[in-house]
């Protein structure tokens, strides 16, 4: 049998046993090149099975779509699903239990909004990855999670809990201040199902008493963390904002800055040598220096904000011109889950067309995620498709409401 009929055969067998789809549309978005292709869609399986004109039969569902133009599902390469971290200090009594609550909220959202994948960076007590076997196990509703587990800092850092007194003598499960804790860290997580590896590399603005400037681990605490996560073939996410933090950690070969807020042209050159990639959180200012302040943030983050907002997007549009891989990274969490796709308008009044805006939220994305099957829309890929009313790169807001949610398969809106 030649390969043709072979695949025909797959495609009617897999018709009798499985779930299929065929998707009329006005079209999907071929994100390589940005043309509008006019095609029909088969799903099978959760997969993409066949993309052309292809006829109706009998054993397949038809979603016909004739307003909305198709994409693939969008990714965030930076958000915070567990807890409720906007509501500032009030949030200070909530239990890890209550974070996975409002966890399960946060994922709906941010499925409902067409973020099919996320990476989530950071969460206590492993509740990321409940979150991630829950929704994989079709328990609850929610994007496909990476997870990072607790992420590891120094103590008084970043990624430390610095708003209780002395005396509760508390210090958050990252927390590690060698690196051979650093590595026994990084197995833990390992262990307890964390997909990759988060640290703190600087100091933080949301944090109380913290330097954005400050580097956070020394090299060779940072090269443990990246060695072990390596060896377990996890990737490693560094918070950094100030110049000594993103050098050191790209120098220990991190696989993503995040925020890179004070990086330079050097830097930059740096990262692009070292295939690092950049996850630049460029909207979120706005959020923290507008309604922020009504949400109780406090007055030391509102100063360090102030600080490093409107530099990070110099920066952002700088790393862009020269050439760095930069991922779309909102830190959802800070402002409310479901509006992560505010942030497209930002990169590209910063520098990117539409279209190089929406790759680094699917193909960027997937490569940073180390994910070959998603990120856009062809035959083998998941079955991760959103439909939008306009085509967004004529009016890139239009991914703000996001009208079909497909995920591996399955309709989540229509
Ligand atoms: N989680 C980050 C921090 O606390 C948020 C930074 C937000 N600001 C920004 N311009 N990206 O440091």
């Amino acid at each position: 049998m030649n390969k043709r009929i072979i695949y025909l055969f797959f495609i009617f067998s897999n018709l009798l046993i499985a779930e299929s789809f065929l998707i009329k549309s006005k079209g999907y978005l071929d994100i390589s090149t940005g043309e509008i292709v006019e095609a029909d869609i088969l799903i099978i399986d959760g997969k993409i099975a066949e993309i052309g004109l292809i006829d109706e039969s009998e054993n397949v569902t038809v979603i016909s779509l004739p307003n909305l133009i198709l994409l693939p599902g969008l990714m965030d390469s930076h958000v915070h699903i567990v807890g409720n971290d906007s509501k500032g200090e009030e949030s200070i009594a909530d239990s890890s239990h209550m974070g996975t609550v409002w966890g399960v909220v946060n994922a709906k959202k941010t499925l409902m909004a067409g973020f099919t994948t996320v990476r989530n960076v950071g969460a206590a007590n492993y509740a990321d990855v409940a979150l991630r076997d829950a929704i994989n196990r079709g328990i609850i509703e929610g994007p496909t999670m990476l997870v990072s587990g607790p992420a590891l800092g120094i103590t008084g850092g970043h990624c430390d809990h610095n708003l209780l007194p002395p005396e509760f003598n508390y210090s958050s499960e990252g927390v590690v201040d060698s690196p051979w804790e650093a590595r026994k860290m990084v197995r833990k997580n390992r262990k307890y199902g964390a997909d990759l590896i988060k640290f703190c590399a600087t100091g933080g603005v949301m944090s109380r008493n913290t330097d954005v400037n400050a580097k956070q681990f020394t090299l060779e605490e940072m090269r443990a963390i990246v060695d072990e996560a390596h060896n377990h073939g996890m990737k490693v996410a560094a918070h950094a904002h100030g110049l000594k933090g993103i050098r050191a950690a790209i120098e220990a070969g991190v696989d993503s800055i995040e925020h890179a807020s004070f990086i330079d042209d050097e830097t930059i050159e740096m990262a692009i040598k070292n295939n690092t990639v950049l996850s630049m959180d460029i909207f979120v200012s706005d959020y923290i220096l507008g309604e922020g302040i009504e949400a109780g943030i406090r007055e030391e983050s509102l100063n360090k904000e102030r600080l490093v907002g409107q530099k990070q997007r110099e920066n952002f549009l700088n790393a862009h011109r020269k050439g760095a891989t930069i991922t779309f990274g909102t830190d959802a969490g800070i402002f409310d889950h479901g509006d992560n796709a505010k942030q497209f308008a930002y990169m590209v009044e910063w520098g990117m067309t539409p279209l190089e805006s929406i790759q680094a939220s699917t193909i960027r994305t997937a490569q940073l995620f180390g994910l070959e099957n998603i990120g856009e829309i062809k035959v083998g890929f998941d079955a991760d498709i959103i439909g939008v009313i306009e085509n967004p790169l004529n009016n890139i807001r239009t991914l703000e409401g996001v009208a079909f949610v497909m995920k591996e398969g399955k309709i989540y809106k229509k």
